[in-house]
């Protein structure tokens, strides 16, 4: 037998045992004619304690002991004179009788601790050795849990999981496709899924009723914190049913995995916010609830008093900062050149204090007399010691994107966005259309099947941009963990918006000719809905970055720095695929 416990097991109800433990090296101590070495594995750290007078030769053996060497040893438990409230097995050591070196270790690349001196790119290269540490594997544990949760809430409401080809042609999700070259098909390519969709759809004609499935997704698009070229999605699809339904089932696996793996019990159903309020309100369609401070348009109340820039402007729009007006020159400063970095775009920023006897105090006082600032106090219900801010532009959804930063931004610095809270909510009545400038023309906000609100359908001609989607996204503090749509089951529909996204009717034959056919054949009402697993992992853990719950990641050129991939291909690997690779200049 390898080993009788685990380097996290053994207490002092187990003292004077004969034990068996393998792991690895974490530290070694010697002191004077004693050696102590931590014993680490997945589940703990043991110490095993090596006495000269004991024995010599294990003795001068524990001391040729490197960091991360695998070792078994055997010995006996015993209570330790001095013991470590910090780690479950810190009141017992084991005084080895026998050491066994299973394998040496080159000294590792950084420590493995969990304030380790290795920076991003070095553990990225050695993720085998990150993987070690605890809080790294602490997060693949609770992903572990999290899917085993997924399964059991799904399985008990009778959902079949069922695996889907990653083979494929092209399922379009707005992003670029990842595509294979095929060897027996010479110059014809597969597309990777960027999600399911078109498949999932397929088995509900199928008669599936609930299907899903844990399921790998891949998109070529830019990376952010919460993106991953590769991703994990929790895909679901049912048939015969409203978005009502989907809502309250997934509502339900929400609240299950919150209860079961965060012992929060949410009892009050989740808050619903239309996509127009949620731009309206907080600039985003993935508002952070966690707190208010909602936009508050100023267009009537600062027009037309000769400041330029507001008269200007499309749109003037501010939040309430609750208690920052003690915010200082520099600080205020710092905000502008926040707004004005070029990921945000703002051109300025307006502020106004308001002072304990009431008085508003702003950078524009020069243009506007007390009794309209204090018009704009009342618009915002701001009271002494608030800081209003205030933001303008000619393109009002720009505008409001701009103020959701700062809101974020002041958010974040005054503390409001604590990571042990969340703040669950569905956005809903999506518009069905986007307009693209970079295609110059409508594209799907979800996806092709989704189906528009019936009471808007007969917009779809006269004014398609204004026509909303029977379409939902969950989304909690700040980030979107899922989202889903009821689909069009109606081949008829399905072609009229093939159409309205530009497609010709060949073109929608040639890429989703399979679907439109199988809706002929006796296509159930259906909807579903998928929720980002790796988001969801990261958000129970606290993470800034998705990565650190997949076990082998991405950086955010695309690349796994630990296989080197992407690389070049052999000769001979594309002689075999009949490729010739040009790159374009
Ligand atoms: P959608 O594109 O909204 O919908 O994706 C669903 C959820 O997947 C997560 N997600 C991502 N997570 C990490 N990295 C990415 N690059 C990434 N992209 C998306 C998000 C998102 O909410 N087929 C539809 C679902 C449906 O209609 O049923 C779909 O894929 O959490």
């Amino acid at each position: 037998m390898y080993r009788t416990h685990t380097c996290g097991e053994l207490r002092l109800s187990d003292k004077d045992k004969i034990v068996t433990l393998c792991g690895w090296v974490q530290r070694s101590r010697k002191m004077g004619k004693m050696t102590f070495v931590d014993l680490r594995d997945r589940y703990g750290i043991t110490q095993l304690v090596f006495s000269e007078d004991h024995d010599t030769a294990i003795f001068e053996k524990a001391n040729s002991l490197g960091r991360e060497y695998v070792i078994q040893v055997k010995g006996k438990v015993d209570e330790r004179s001095s013991k470590n409230k910090n780690i479950p097995t810190g009141d017992i050591e084991i005084t080895v009788e026998e050491l066994n070196v299973l394998n040496k270790s080159e000294i590792p690349p950084f420590t493995i601790e969990d304030n380790t001196d290795g920076g991003d790119d070095l553990r990225m290269r050695y993720r085998y050795l990150d993987l070690r540490r605890n809080a790294v594997r602490k997060n693949l544990e609770l992903r572990h849990k999290m899917t085993i949760e997924v399964r059991q809430y799904l399985d008990s409401l009778g959902f079949i999981e069922v695996e889907t080809p990653v083979l494929i042609g092209s399922t379009p999700e707005g992003a670029r496709d990842f595509v294979v070259p095929s060897r027996m098909n010479p110059g014809q390519f597969y597309a990777l899924p960027q999600s399911p969709q078109t498949l999932k759809q397929l088995l509900m004609v199928s008669g599936f009723d609930r299907y899903f499935q844990i399921a790998k997704c891949f998109r070529d698009e830019d990376l952010r914190a919460d993106r991953q070229p590769e991703f994990t999605q929790i895909d679901c699809e049912m048939s015969f049913v409203e978005q009502e339904d989907i809502i309250n089932i997934f509502e339900g696996m929400a609240k299950h995995l919150f209860k079961k793996i965060k012992g929060i019990e949410f009892t009050e159903p989740f808050q619903r916010i239309t996509w127009a309020d949620a731009m309206k309100y907080y600039g985003s369609d993935k508002p952070d609830l966690r707190f208010d401070m909602k936009f508050v348009e100023l267009m009537d109340i600062l027009k037309g008093f000769g400041f330029k820039v507001f008269d200007d402007a499309a749109y003037i729009g501010g939040i309430c900062a609750k208690g920052a007006a003690s915010y200082t020159r520099k600080q205020l400063d710092q905000l502008t050149d926040f707004v004005k970095r070029p990921q945000i775009g703002a051109k300025g920023m307006v502020y106004a204090r308001i002072e304990e006897d009431g008085t508003v105090k702003s950078s524009v006082d020069k243009f506007y007399t007390q009794e309209t600032l204090q018009k704009m106090k009342e618009a915002f219900a701001a009271e002494p010691g608030d800081l209003i801010l205030i933001l303008s532009g000619d393109d009002a959804m720009k505008t409001r994107k701009q103020l959701c930063e700062l809101r974020l931004e002041m958010g974040s610095r005054l503390g409001l966005r604590d990571k042990d809270k969340f703040v669950c909510l569905w956005v809903i009545d999506f518009p069905l259309f986007e307009w693209s400038d970079e295609e110059q023309r409508l594209m799907a906000m979800h996806h092709p099947f989704t189906s528009p609100k019936p009471e808007d359908i007969p917009l779809l001609d006269e004014n398609p941009a204004a026509v909303r989607a029977n379409a939902y996204d969950m989304v909690i503090n700040g980030v979107e963990v899922g989202g889903g749509s009821i689909r069009i089951h109606d081949s008829a529909l399905q072609d009229k918006m093939f159409k309205i996204l530009g497609f010709t009717e060949e073109r929608a034959q040639e890429q989703f000719g399979f679907l439109m056919n199988a809706f002929k054949f006796g296509a159930p009402p259906h909807g579903g809905l998928a929720y980002g697993l790796d988001r969801w992992v990261s958000l129970f853990a606290g993470l800034d970055s998705i990565r650190d719950c997949i076990a082998f990641p991405k950086n955010n050129s695309g690349r796994d720095v630990m296989l080197d991939a992407p690389s070049a291909l052999e000769q001979s690997q594309l002689d075999e695929l009949n490729l010739e690779v040009h790159l374009k200049k």
